[in-house]
C-alpha cells in the first residue's frame, strides 16, 4: 500500500494531493494515509503536507540498488558478489551466515536498515532506512589471527581516504575504529572473526557510515555525539561513496597482502585525531589516563602516563579536552 501511495505521489510530483483523494483513490482511510506518508518521511522522502493542500512530493531519496552500485565499480574482487536487502538485523550476522556456507571472497552484503545494527563491547549502532552506508564484507586474508586487529586499521584508513574524497576533509580516525569529525562519530567499524589459533576462515568486515542521519533521527543522548555528512552539510552520493570506499579496501588490501602492514599503520598515524592528545582508556580490568603517543607494529596503542608507557590492545577511550 505504501508503494501504491508512492506511485500516485509520484505521477502527481510537483502537485499538492489532497488525503482525502488519495484515500479514495486507494480505498483506505485517511488516517492510513497519514500513518504511510509519515514512514516515507522517515525514510527520507521529502513530502510537503499542509492541513487544506494536502500532501506534495518534493523530492526522493537515492536508494541502493544492485544495478547501480555495480556500474560504476572499479575493483575486481570487493563488491563483485552484492546481497542487498531492504532490512535485516544486522549485515554483520547475514555475512557471518554466508560466509560459514562458503560465499567468496570480497561479497558484500548492504542493508537500507539495520533493526539490530551491532557496534564493539555489545552496543548497538543507530542504522535509520537509507540514512547511511550499513555494509559488512568478507575477506578471506592469508594472514595468522593474530594479526586481524591490524585489519580493522586497515579499514579505518580506506574509509577515512574515501570520505575524505567525497568532502568531508577534517574526519580523523579515533582508535581503533571509529572515525570522527570534530569531536563527533560518523563511522563506526566492527571487525569480526571465524577461525582457529592458526588459520583465520574468515573475517566480516562491517562498516557503517552515517550519510543523512539528521537531528529528528537522532535520541537526545547521542545527538552532541553522532554526526553524518548531512549534519556537516555536505551531499553525498551514498553509491558513489560505497564505490569509492571499496575501492579503497581493495586497494590498501592487495598492497597488505604484498607488503604487510607498515604502510596502513604510517597511514594510520597521519590519518589519527587522537596521537598527542590526554586521553582516558577504560577496559575490562583498568584504567589509565595519559597522553595518545603512538601506535605499535601490532595496532595496539601506547599510552604515556606518569609512570611510564603503557600498551593497550583493547578498551574504550575518552579524549580529554584541554
Ligand atoms: C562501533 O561503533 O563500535 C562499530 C559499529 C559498526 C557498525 C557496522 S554497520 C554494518 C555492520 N553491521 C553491524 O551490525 N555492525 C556493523
Amino acid at each position: 500500500m505504501r508503494q501504491d501511495i508512492l506511485d500516485f505521489l509520484v505521477q502527481h510530483q510537483g502537485e499538492f494531493v489532497s488525503g482525502q483523494e488519495i484515500s479514495e483513490h486507494l480505498g483506505i482511510s485517511r488516517t492510513a494515509v497519514w500513518k504511510h506518508i509519515r514512514i516515507l518521511k522517515q525514510r527520507g522522502y521529502v513530502i510537503e503536507s499542509y492541513t487544506k493542500k494536502g500532501y506534495c512530493l518534493k523530492e526522493v531519496p537515492e536508494l541502493l540498488s544492485e544495478r547501480a552500485i555495480e556500474k560504476g565499480l572499479t575493483t575486481k574482487v570487493v563488491g563483485r558478489r552484492l546481497v542487498l536487502r531492504e532490512r535485516v538485523d544486522s549485515t554483520n550476522n547475514v555475512a557471518k551466515k554466508l560466509a560459514a556456507d562458503g560465499a567468496p571472497e570480497g561479497t558484500v552484503v548492504i542493508a537500507e536498515e539495520q533493526t539490530g545494527g551491532r557496534g564493539r563491547i555489545s552496543r548497538s549502532f543507530l542504522s535509520p532506512y537509507a540514512k547511511g552506508l550499513w555494509f559488512s564484507l568478507i575477506l578471506r586474508p592469508p594472514i595468522p589471527p593474530m594479526e586481524v586487529s591490524k585489519m580493522t586499521l586497515l579499514a579505518a584508513v580506506a574509509t577515512a581516504r574515501a570520505i575524505r574524497r567525497h568532502g568531508l576533509t577534517e574526519c580523523g580516525i579515533k582508535w581503533p575504529n571509529d572515525i570522527l569529525v570534530k569531536g563527533r562519530k560518523l563511522v563506526g567499524i566492527l571487525t569480526e572473526l571465524n577461525g582457529s589459533a592458526e588459520k583465520v576462515n574468515y573475517l566480516v568486515m562491517g562498516i557503517g557510515v552515517n550519510t543523512g542521519i539528521t537531528e529528528d533521527d537522532l535520541p537526545e543522548d547521542l545527538k552532541p555525539i553522532i554526526t553524518s555528512f548531512a549534519r556537516e552539510g555536505v551531499a553525498v552520493s551514498r553509491i558513489a561513496l560505497l564505490q569509492t570506499l571499496l575501492a579503497e579496501i581493495e586497494h590498501l588490501y592487495a598492497a597488505v597482502c604484498r607488503e604487510g602492514f607498515a604502510p596502513v599503520l604510517a597511514e594510520w598515524r597521519s590519518l589519527s585525531c587522537m596521537l598527542g592528545s590526554k586521553v582516558t582508556v577504560t577496559s575490562i580490568d583498568r584504567t589509565l589516563s595519559g597522553t595518545a603517543a603512538d601506535i605499535d607494529e601490532n595496532g595496539n596503542l601506547l599510552i604515556d602516563t606518569a609512570s611510564g608507557r603503557e600498551v593497550v590492545m583493547a578498551g574504550d577511550i575518552h579524549v580529554r579536552q584541554v
